[in-house]
């Protein structure tokens, strides 16, 4: 599997973008200002995340998604580790990931990865989408950001 960073002059891959944001309103308003990055096995794309700069020495892992019949192999992990190494490679101090309040597997994930949880931002879900989202059978309300202080890593 490589990684490598998708060209201005190729289309994102949208569905797998969409797994991971129901609103194509804000995917789009993202990958314009971000940088998205693909993980390919034999030139098919597996995964991408999308890396956005969101304050000074910060950026924020915006958007990651592996395709559903590649889940749970691995690659979700290769592409956490390698934004986190991207991020300090542009000279991020600090790097961000934000999930849901029911999006257990991913917050295992962020945190097996070495984000610690930072703060929660009470109804973002409610006040962000217009279409209400349940997940593990509960409301999808509260965006819990998980951070990582890069500075400590160099
Ligand atoms: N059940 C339990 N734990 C799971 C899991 C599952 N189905 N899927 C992932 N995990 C957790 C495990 O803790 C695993 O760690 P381990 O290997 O030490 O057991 C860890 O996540 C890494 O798994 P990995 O195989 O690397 O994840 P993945 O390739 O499936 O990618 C996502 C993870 C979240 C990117 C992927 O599941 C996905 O695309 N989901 C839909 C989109 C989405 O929700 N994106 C994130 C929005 S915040």
């Amino acid at each position: 599997m490589k990684i490598r960073e998708l060209s201005k002059k190729e289309n994102a891959p949208l569905d797998l973008l969409l797994l991971a944001d129901p609103s194509e309103e804000m995917v789009l308003t993202y990958l314009h200002r971000g940088s998205c990055f693909l993980a390919e096995i034999d030139d098919e794309i597996m995964g991408e995340y999308v890396l956005l700069e969101t304050g000074p020495q910060t950026a924020e892992i915006v958007n990651i998604a592996v395709a559903a019949e590649q889940q749970g192999k691995g690659i979700g992990k290769k592409l956490v580790t390698h934004a986190i190494s991207k991020a300090k490679e542009l000279g991020y101090h600090h790097l961000e990931i934000g999930t849901g309040n029911s999006s257990i597997h991913q917050l295992l994930l962020y945190q097996k990865c070495g984000f610690r949880i930072n703060r929660i931002e009470h109804n973002y879900f409610i006040n962000h989408y217009k279409e209400e989202i349940i997940e593990n059978g509960i409301r999808c309300s509260d965006k819990i950001v998980l951070a990582m202080e890069l500075k400590e890593l160099l």
